[in-house]
């Protein structure tokens, strides 16, 4: 795999169109790297090689979207149209990153993508006239902009982590986690040599015997896995559905926000239930529900509907809501996020947690007393975690459940029995879960 300077040597004019679309897909439909990546890769007919360095210059782009992010609005270009302003995200990456990159080679590459004058605010004396000025920002938008974090995330880190810890936690975000689940234990070897064969180093994990943590060296897209023998499925996940089995629970479960059905899954294989109930307002999720769901032995039913008004004339024993949410925990795995996260605001966190708060109220509602609730979100932020539960209007009893050493409550007052894990102490996504019991 080419290294950074390299990288800049192999662009060609198409890996530069390649990128500058990724980027634009995902600012335009707000859909992951990985899934822009694959749209991009239909529309062009690359080779593998330069499939590598599109994938790794979109990636690089994103990883260091701040500062073009900042140059546009200072110049009052953000409202190019998208392709556009993606080709002056990539033309700011390769004119930033390497002093042997001229202008000259990105006119060379741009293809009509970059106007003259965008080009010109990347000569390098405007560059370091730029990087000096984000020196003198006050703190949140500084490392917001020097380290490519949305403005949000980094003033929850700061708020959480404090002003010395927060600027290497920032950076410590670039790593890439990845984690696989063995679904066939008795496949493990093939799954084993198949990563090998494709290039990525691996370990198992030593809380969870059928989890792989792909090692951070690599950086080219992952390969398709079949689920039966193996997915891929972050570790936090994997965390709050142990915790929940941890507390045995067994009967007809429920699951309000149930596609693709990862947990789900997951959840079939861990215990001896009768059905499991697996609702999601997506169609098209839920037909990937099914698809996941198939590869299982479980006894499921997949119903498109809205969770939030979700009603059955039966109480179940146990319910998931691993509800919709900002996915900002997922911001080392997805540097997509990065972008379309960057205008977030406060208003849009409280839109959230509405959504949040009716799923889980509907869901503890929807059992009967003494049962077991897992409420997760992939977040960051309180207001989708900590503060969802201290909200509700339902008397209930926050339970214990059992984890991996580690682990600790979220310092949150309010919260009863209520955990966080964070990429940079978990190697894991951001994320939050509680089990909670209706009194
Ligand atoms: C974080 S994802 C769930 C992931 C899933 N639990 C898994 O492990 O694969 C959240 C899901 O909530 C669904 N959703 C959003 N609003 C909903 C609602 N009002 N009712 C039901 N599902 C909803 C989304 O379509 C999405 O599939």
């Amino acid at each position: 795999m080419p290294r950074d300077k390299e990288l800049v040597e192999l662009v060609s004019p198409i890996a530069f169109r390649a990128a500058t679309r990724v980027i634009e897909r995902i600012e335009a439909k707000s859909i992951s790297f990985d899934a822009a990546f694959q749209e991009t890769m239909q529309e062009f007919k690359l080779s593998a090689e330069e499939q590598k360095i599109s994938f790794l210059l979109a990636k690089r782009t994103l990883e260091n979207i701040g500062p073009p992010i900042y140059l546009l609005r200072k110049n009052n270009k953000q409202d190019l149209p998208l392709r556009r302003k993606g080709a002056f995200y990539v033309a700011f990456y390769l004119a930033s990153s390497s002093p042997s990159f001229t202008l000259d080679r990105i006119r060379a590459l741009r293809g009509g993508l970059v106007s003259d004058s965008l080009l010109n605010l990347l000569t390098p004396r405007n560059l370091d006239r730029l990087f000096n000025e984000l020196e003198e920002m006050p703190i949140t938008l500084r490392l917001s902009y020097k380290e490519s974090v949305p403005p949000l995330i980094v003033e929850t880190f700061l708020s959480r982590f404090g002003e010395k810890a927060t600027p290497e936690i920032l950076k410590s975000l670039r790593y890439r986690q990845v984690w696989v689940r063995l679904n066939d234990t008795e496949r493990k070897d093939w799954l084993e040599d198949y990563l090998k064969r494709k290039g990525f180093r691996f370990r198992q994990d030593k809380d969870y015997p059928y989890l792989l943590e792909i090692l951070p060296t690599q950086e080219i897209p992952l390969p398709s896995l079949p689920p039966e023998i193996a997915t891929y499925q972050d570790k936090a996940s994997i965390i709050a559905v142990e915790a929940l089995v941890s507390l045995r629970l067994k009967g007809v479960i429920v699951d309000l926000a149930a596609a693709p059905c990862m947990k789900a899954s997951l959840l079939c294989r861990k215990i001896d239930h009768d059905a499991i109930l697996l609702v999601d307002i997506s169609e098209k999720r839920t037909r990937a529900c099914i698809e996941i769901m198939k590869a299982t032995n479980c006894n499921y039913q997949v119903i498109n509907s809205d969770g939030r008004f979700f009603s059955s004339s039966k109480l179940f024993s146990a319910a998931v809501v691993d509800a919709p949410c900002t996915n900002s925990g997922a911001i080392s795995r997805d540097p997509g996020l990065r972008l379309a996260l960057w205008s977030l605001r406060r208003e849009d966190l409280s839109r959230m947690k509405q959504v949040q708060l009716e799923l889980l109220t509907n869901a503890l509602k929807l059992v009967h007393r003494g049962a077991l609730v897992l409420y997760s979100t992939c977040s960051l932020f309180p207001e989708e975690g900590e503060e969802v539960i201290s909200s509700l209007k339902i008397p209930i009893k926050p339970l214990q459940p059992f984890l991996p050493p580690n682990i600790e409550r979220t310092i949150h007052k309010t919260c009863g029995y209520c955990y966080r894990l964070y990429p940079h102490v978990h190697r894991t996504d951001g994320f939050f879960f509680s089990i909670l019991s209706p009194r």
